[in-house]
């Protein structure tokens, strides 16, 4: 079987479009709307979120499968962890696909996009982890506990709960990116640092234009989502603690915040 296979290789069925993150973001600015949905500011914007987490999550599982596949000589302990992330992203996938029918939305909806089957082109395990359990699934976690406070605005306790049992999850991805991006490299200065900026390349594509903060710091803005007006978060915060408990230290947040914070990414 052929390692890190090209993301039209993804069995998907004939009506799903998946399209680099790039263009998904430039459709919107032609329609003239801003490059992301990050905050509930348009009328769909819980479905397409519900949505492109749900297509993450099927990606995720995939691309803990395919670095199972690809480096049979990882140490046992690496690969019975991707094998045990395989489970845990398919349960989520389940979750979310269920959450898109509980919004009136189904999968295949919205386009999908490449971005976490990217960080799978790259011959180097800890490279993987850092781009995708650090970068993509540390942003699920600033993702998910926006939509759990928006849930808890709206007092819609299903939403509230589902996305708060898997980021329990998400969280234990994290903290084992951390541990085999380390484990990884040990002695190896150079691929760290290599592994260190493939995450950071993932995360200056989400500094959505320098406007990210921590929950405490962002302004509120008058929103309506799901029929309910609502103060929310001017911005997608990042979620300190969230993080915290993910193997993230303060000066990796801090460092996050102030490349967020300078950053135009657009
Ligand atoms: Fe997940
Ligand atoms: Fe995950």
């Amino acid at each position: 079987m052929q390692r890190m296979i090209a993301v039209d290789k993804l069995a998907r069925p004939d009506t799903h479009i998946l399209v680099p993150l790039e263009r998904m973001f430039q459709a919107r600015v032609d329609q003239g709307f801003s490059p992301t949905n990050v905050m509930p500011h348009e009328e769909d914007f819980l479905k397409g979120r519900l949505h492109g987490i749900a297509a993450g999550e099927m990606q995720a599982m995939e691309a803990a499968g395919r670095t199972l596949f690809d480096f049979p000589d990882a140490p046992w302990e690496f690969q019975l962890d991707m094998a045990r992330q395989v489970w845990d992203e398919s349960r989520h996938a389940e979750i979310f696909i269920k959450l898109l029918d509980y919004v009136g939305s189904y999968l295949g909806e919205f386009p999908e996009s490449e971005v976490l089957w990217s960080c799978t082109q790259v011959d180097d395990p800890a490279c993987r982890v850092a781009g995708i359990n650090r970068g993509l699934e540390g942003l699920a976690c600033d993702v998910f506990e926006q939509i759990i406070r928006l849930a808890q605005k709206m007092g819609d306790p299903v939403i509230e709960r589902a996305v708060d049992y898997v980021l329990a999850d998400e969280i234990t991805h994290v903290r084992m990116g951390s541990k085999w991006m380390r484990k990884l490299t040990e002695g190896d200065p150079e691929r760290l640092r290599q592994a260190q900026a493939f995450q950071d390349n993932i995360d200056s594509l989400f500094n959505f234009q320098g406007a990210r903060t921590t929950q405490d710091e962002a302004p509120q803005v008058p929103v309506e989502v799901g029929g309910r007006a609502i103060d929310f978060d001017a911005t997608l915060t990042i979620a300190r603690e969230a993080r915290m408990l993910a193997g993230f230290s303060d000066e990796e947040i801090d460092r996050l915040l102030k490349a967020a914070s300078r950053s135009a990414a657009y």
